[in-house]
């Protein structure tokens, strides 16, 4: 993975000085909260509704052991003990004392990360495949130029104050696992004729109040333009982007009313006026980069049959682990590897996305030992160990095992993607977790939802759409009225290759009622579903109608029976 030089080194080391002073003088006065507010996010410390909260960024998703041990040590010391990865593959922490954050973000930058640019109107952590460089179907790695646009973006003076925050995701699989279109840019990378790498650049999707898929404004711009493109792209939206207006002030708000033509043309324009005096990628930069994300030392092995991996295990341990092989892992690159996903989604109790410190610590050993001391943050938040022996499959799924971080559901109802909510969040509308908390119980049936195949619940406790739950087969957003906590679902959504938005059944339920509209949600599911249909499929086939009859008339049925 990407080592810093001293330049990065320099930076972060700088940025924790600064910040030491500046809680120094908050903490004695002298610096008012108005002024220390806009200080503090630039460190990515927000003030929640317990706590100081703090957003470490992990770019595109790529950790070291080192780095985790290092997350788990702050959680253990600064926090509650656990940590929660984020849908945009970064970290957060819920519960720091404002005193001792700047010997947090000192710890951090001992291990090279830090939190700069995880909050505020700016170029936000970019994220990517967590399969980027071992994934079966790549066209090209995507790391390299995550950490060339990294870089480009980090601190980028005339980026520092857009009209509201912006998030690149970058994809070069066939299959878009870094939902490309549901970002401000989604970059997709290729290989021309030629073999030369080119970009695909959409702009202007997003979630939020206004759920809108990105549209494509530019093909096949060779990447050695990226920067000076993104620079007129940039320059676009911070001029025409609407201040004015919180709530229309995403740059899927301008696309949207200047049309995908008109605003390419704009950039166009822009580029042809700006694009002398913005330097370039070259060869030589792509180069020094790429050196940071070279092959690891693989072994020449050859690809076991999956009834080879399954005979690894132990009689009793057969029919879980080959659940596990079939749900947790995933084709590799390379003969004789395969790619472990480490569900976060496994505990009673505990919110889908948070790791404990013990089990941190679990997994940065355990990727030292399996797969060259890396680990990947996914964006359904889970975890990812993307070199692994196809041979020592099975030790791993036992040492998983052991720390609660083997659930083989990866994909299915229970792999929730779920905002903190009411619990943490001062922005909620209602809570989330045990939303989430009551769905899974009711499912804990492994063979169930193996029969049920891939389906996706996402859950936000209000409409800025943390949780992404517009692009969930099942979204639930949670809503305010007259001071209740309500529930509105919507059907439909998708991501990857077909991402969709959901679309509203109608009208809101009580947080009680939630379970048991999920389950005859599912009921209409089983019902209709063909064969091995998937959720998805089934009501693209049959429409909102269906369920919508269902739901509702059980809803009114069960009120007479109150
Ligand atoms: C308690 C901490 C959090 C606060 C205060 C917060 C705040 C916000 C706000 C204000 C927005 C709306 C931005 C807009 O209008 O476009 C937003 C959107 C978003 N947040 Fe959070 N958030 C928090 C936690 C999280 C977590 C835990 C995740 C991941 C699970 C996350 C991921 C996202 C994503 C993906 C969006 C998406 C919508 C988009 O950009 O299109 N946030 N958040
Ligand atoms: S969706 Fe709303 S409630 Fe959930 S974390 Fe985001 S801002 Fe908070």
């Amino acid at each position: 993975m990407y080592q810093y030089d001293e330049i990065d080194q320099a930076l972060v080391d700088a940025r924790v000085d600064e910040f030491r002073n500046q809680v120094e003088r908050r903490l004695d006065g002298s610096l008012p909260e108005e002024e220390f507010r806009p200080l503090r996010l630039q460190n990515g410390l927000y003030l929640q509704r317990h706590a100081y909260m703090l957003r470490v960024a992990i770019p595109y998703g790529i950790l070291s052991s080192r780095q985790l041990e290092q997350l788990a040590m702050i959680a253990n010391r600064y926090d509650r003990g656990y940590g929660h990865f984020t849908t945009r593959q970064n970290i957060q922490f819920n519960w720091l004392k404002l005193e001792e954050s700047p010997e947090i973000l000192a710890y951090l930058a001992k291990v090279q990360m830090h939190a700069i640019q995880t909050s505020g109107n700016v170029v936000r952590n970019i994220t990517s495949d967590p399969f980027a460089g071992v994934a079966h179907d790549e066209q090209v790695d995507p790391r390299p130029i995550c950490e060339l646009l990294r870089q480009w973006s980090t601190l980028h003076p005339e980026f520092a104050f857009l009209p509201r925050k912006f998030k690149i995701a970058i994809n070069g699989a066939t299959y878009d696992r870094a939902v490309i279109m549901a970002h401000d840019v989604g970059l997709l990378l290729k290989k021309d004729e030629h073999q030369k790498m080119t970009v695909d650049i959409y702009a202007g999707g997003g979630m939020g109040r206004t759920p809108l898929l990105a549209s494509l404004v530019k093909s096949d711009l060779p990447w050695q333009q990226l920067p000076s493109y993104l620079n007129a792209l940039l320059r676009v939206y911070n001029r025409y982007g609407r201040r004015d207006n919180l709530y229309k002030a995403r740059i899927k708000i301008l696309v949207k009313a200047l049309g995908a033509t008109q605003f390419s043309k704009e950039v166009e324009d822009q580029w042809i006026v700006s694009r002398d005096r913005s330097a370039d990628f070259t060869d030589s930069e792509l180069a020094r980069v790429a050196k940071s994300f070279t092959k690891p030392a693989y072994k020449s092995l050859s690809n076991q049959t999956r009834e080879n991996m399954i005979h690894q295990s132990s009689a009793t341990a057969q029919k879980a682990f080959s659940k596990w092989l079939e749900r947790n892992t995933k084709e590799h690159q390379v003969s004789g590897y395969i790619s472990v996903v480490v569900s976060l989604k496994n505990h009673q109790g505990s919110a889908p996305g948070d790791a404990t410190s013990e089990q941190m610590m679990a997994v940065a050993k355990l990727a030292q030992e399996f797969s060259f001391s890396e680990i990947r943050v996914t964006h359904e938040q889970n975890l990812v160990l993307a070199d692994v022996e196809q041979s020592r499959l099975f030790a791993l799924y036992q040492e998983l095992t052991q720390h609660s971080l083997a659930r083989s559901n990866i994909g299915l109802l229970t792999d929730m993607i779920v905002c903190p909510g009411g619990d943490f969040c001062s922005l909620a509308n209602a809570k989330s977790l045990p939303i989430a908390a009551a769905i899974a119980e009711q499912y804990d049936n492994l063979d169930y939802l193996y029969d049920l195949g891939n389906l996706s619940i996402n859950i936000s406790g209000c409409i800025n759409s943390c949780g992404h739950h517009h692009v969930a087969n099942i979204g639930i957003l949670g809503v305010d009225k007259d001071g209740t906590e309500w529930y509105q679902i919507t059907l439909g959504g998708d991501q990857g290759n077909d991402t969709a938005i959901g679309k509203v059944i109608g009208p809101s339920f009580s947080a009680e009622q939630i379970p048991s509209v999920i389950a005859q949600i599912i009921e209409v599911f089983e019902q209709h579903r063909l064969a091995q249909e998937a959720f998805i499929e089934t009501y693209q086939r049959i429409g909102m109608e269906p369920f919508k009859e269902f739901v509702y008339q059980k809803a009114e049925r069960d009120v007479e029976h109150v």
